[in-house]
């Protein structure tokens, strides 16, 4: 069974009770199970990961290159400014989706720019939690059209 990689950036494990009326009001605990589980149902086996340290996601993407056939990843407010996640992105050769629960485009305008989106395979954003989901079934056509 392949391997994917569901990786959360910074401030992503208080969703439940982080700017409910922006992320939801389901934990994060809740909505790991159903990454788990959407991942299982589309035959994959799923590793979630979850860092407030920057060079902490960056060893992940490594160390996913080895094991994993591809990422979801919400980088969180790294999506906006960080480079070292964009090179590592780049220097890995496994397909990564950019998710966001929130839709970035319609928030602030720092929001509205990511460094990561040119080096992922595609974008996807502003369905909730769902989001994860739709990560996952876009990572298999990918995977599975290799
Ligand atoms: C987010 C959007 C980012 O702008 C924000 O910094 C986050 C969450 C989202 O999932 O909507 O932490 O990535």
């Amino acid at each position: 069974m392949k391997k994917v990689l569901v990786m959360h950036g910074p401030n992503l494990n208080l969703l439940g009770e982080r700017e409910p009326g922006i992320y939801g009001t389901d934990t994060f605990e809740s909505i790991n199970n159903e990454i788990t589980a959407k991942a299982n149902d589309l035959g994959f086996e799923c590793e979630v990961f979850q860092s407030n340290s920057e060079g902490a996601l960056i060893d992940k993407l490594h160390a996913a290159r080895l094991d994993c056939a591809g990422v979801v990843l919400n980088a969180g407010a790294y999506t906006h400014y960080s480079y070292a996640i964009r090179d590592a992105i780049a220097a890995i050769k496994i397909p990564v989706i950019e998710v966001h629960i929130s839709n970035v485009h319609s928030r602030d305008e720092f929001r509205n720019n990511s460094v990561i989106s040119p080096v992922c395979a595609g974008v996807i954003a502003g369905f909730g939690k769902n989001s994860y989901s739709l990560g996952l079934i876009a990572l298999k056509d990918i995977i599975e059209g290799e």
